[in-house]
């Protein structure tokens, strides 16, 4: 069974549908309000359980209603959260999300997250070092991503580093990760919008830029290439990076080549996006075995 450990933030989403975004200034009648879990740590941590791999999440809620039902999540999709903390007098992490016009626009409240720092990571150093792949993103203090990628690099475990939200990423980072998965907005950020491609070529195998329904593009040492995703009529596309990134891992962590990893987590993402919710439609195992 892979082992992967995911660092990084859990929340709850609140998800307004509107027929459109209002304008500043502007007040619309939506169609319906939901809350349900969120987080790119979180999704991850469900999606790669899901998978059928043992998951440890390293993080940090509040100690309010959300934190018990982000907790009540991860326990009822067999995340193991011996490494989760509720912290004391702090609220919940949550995502304030708009799906309007076939896309969705998120603004995120860090709150609890904030406490995933370096010496709180510290402490499951043990777990990290048993790891086959270590999970991070960015809804956490930078200093976090750098001290992960410099005991991964110190231990031997690969680090996949999902650089989102977007954000200038230090070169030590960048060296220490052993896969790096912006999506087209995040790698025009990290290496300069006229720069991709030679920033892809720089890093053979290493980066791997996700373009949504289009697929994921790499440099394989020799050539670019574009790996297909499947089409799918999607409901909401929450998420699908956060499945992506998950199933990508597990493929990695049980051996599969970086092709047939690329098609798996294409896979899965194509399905997460068939249903409502960040983890709504992230698919388990049986749904994908045999289909990719
Ligand atoms: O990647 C999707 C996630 O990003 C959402 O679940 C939301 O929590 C935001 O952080």
């Amino acid at each position: 069974m892979a082992k992967i450990t995911v660092i990084g933030s859990s929340s709850i989403d609140l998800v307004v549908t509107a027929s459109k975004r209002p304008s500043a200034g502007e007040t619309i009648m939506g169609e319906s309000f939901k809350t349900v879990p969120g987080g790119k740590g979180a999704n991850q941590a469900v999606a790669a359980a899901r998978l059928g791999a043992e998951v440890y999440m390293i993080g940090c809620v509040g100690d309010d209603s959300f934190g018990k039902e982000i907790l009540d999540n991860f326990t009822k999709n067999h995340v193991n959260t011996s490494y989760v903390e509720p912290v004391t007098g702090m609220e919940s992490g949550t995502a304030h999300i708009t799906l309007a016009e076939g896309d969705n626009s998120i603004i995120v409240v860090e709150a609890a997250n904030k406490k995933v720092t370096p010496e709180f990571v510290e402490k499951a150093l043990q777990r990290i070092r048993e790891s086959d792949i270590v999970l991070i993103q960015q809804e956490i203090p930078e200093d976090t991503v750098e001290y992960v990628s410099e005991i991964c690099r110190e231990h031997d475990v690969p680090l996949l580093l999902n650089p989102a939200p977007a954000r200038p990423i230090g070169q030590k980072v960048i060296e220490n990760a052993a896969y790096i998965t912006p999506n087209e907005l995040e790698a025009a950020i990290l290496f300069g919008q006229d720069d991709i491609h030679a920033a892809l070529k720089q890093y053979p195998n290493k980066v791997f830029i996700t373009e949504g329904k289009n697929g994921v593009r790499y440099f394989d040492g020799e050539r670019e290439v574009l790996v297909p995703s499947y089409p799918v009529d999607a409901v909401d596309t929450t998420g699908a990076g956060d499945t992506f990134n998950a199933a990508f891992a597990v493929a990695l962590a049980e051996g599969r080549d970086l092709q047939e990893s690329m098609r798996f987590a294409n896979k899965a993402a194509s399905l997460s996006v068939a249903k409502f919710g960040a983890q709504g439609g992230m698919p388990m195992r049986s749904e994908i075995e045999g289909s990719y």
